[in-house]
């Protein structure tokens, strides 16, 4: 993934049918972008026009376009050209398969060779408190180690150059290190959360109202300062999670 990518988003109208007052928006590789606003506002509405690529063909209206063009329709519905992957929040694994297994297979159909498993399973650990073995059934994996294992397969296996997130539950997952490896592996990540620590990594957040992007918001220094602190507690709540899951006793002071 070195070419340049870039992702726009051209705006279409609100819920009541009027011009959205943010028409343009582009994003570049390696970006993070934030979607904000109140429950029911439109911000699935906005992840799912750009995991579709909508071309006018949606309710709202709005187009998206990669490197500055229309994708051709191959893109649009080719799954071995998929440019975007999406980080679901229903990640049940139907299969009952090892993951190491699991890993090959996805390779496999990727047509990317097996040493990639390993990284995998190493890059998720570093996301996850709770070891995963490549042994270990998908089916018996907590949450947080399918969050974990499933972003490091997407930052490591899959191709698709933007990844969306959807209101993920990112309970015993290093959110922050998640974000900032797909990131750092030159995805664009957008993703849709109230959570802080995640939406001021995002350095711009788009404000949704009435099915509209209203504003966009460029993360300030500020924000980015107290984006350090929160990371910090959020990261001793997590081993302070792996203290007390692991039976042990808690010492340590903040
Ligand atoms: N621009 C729009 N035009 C028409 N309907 C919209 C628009 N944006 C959102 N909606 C509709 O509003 C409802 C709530 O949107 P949704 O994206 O699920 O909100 P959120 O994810 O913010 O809770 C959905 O039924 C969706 O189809
Ligand atoms: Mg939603």
């Amino acid at each position: 993934m070195n070419e340049e990518l870039t992702l726009t988003i051209l705006g279409g109208v609100d819920k009541d049918g009027v011009p959205e007052p943010v028409k343009f928006m582009e994003v570049s590789k390696g970006e993070i972008i934030g979607i904000v606003g109140p429950t029911g506002s439109g911000k699935s509405t906005l992840i799912d026009d750009i995991e579709q690529l909508a071309q006018g063909d949606t309710p709202t209206g709005r187009s998206i376009l990669i490197n500055g063009k229309r994708p051709d329709a191959l893109t649009r519905v080719d799954p071995r050209r998929k440019l975007v992957a999406q980080l679901s929040q229903k990640m049940h694994f139907l299969a009952d398969m090892t993951v190491v297994d699991f890993l090959h297979m996805h390779a496999r159909s990727r047509g990317k060779g097996p040493e990639l498993v390993n990284r995998v399973i190493e890059l998720a650990n570093t996301l996850t408190g709770e070891p995963i073995s490549p042994d270990h059934y998908l089916t018996v994996l907590s949450g947080g180690q399918s969050r974990s294992l499933m972003t490091a397969d997407i930052a490591v296996i899959s191709d698709s150059p933007v990844v969306l997130i959807d209101e993920i539950e990112n309970a015993g997952i290093k959110k922050q290190e998640a974000l900032r490896l797909l990131s750092g592996e030159g995805k664009i990540v957008v993703v849709v959360t109230h959570d802080p620590v995640l939406a001021l990594m995002a350095s711009r957040r788009i404000v949704i109202r009435n099915g509209a992007m209203v504003d966009i918001i460029t993360t300030s220094r500020e924000e980015q300062d107290v984006c350090g602190r929160i990371t910090q507690v959020d990261n001793w709540l997590l081993s302070l999670r792996e203290t007390i899951r692991r039976g042990e006793v808690v010492e340590e002071l903040a």
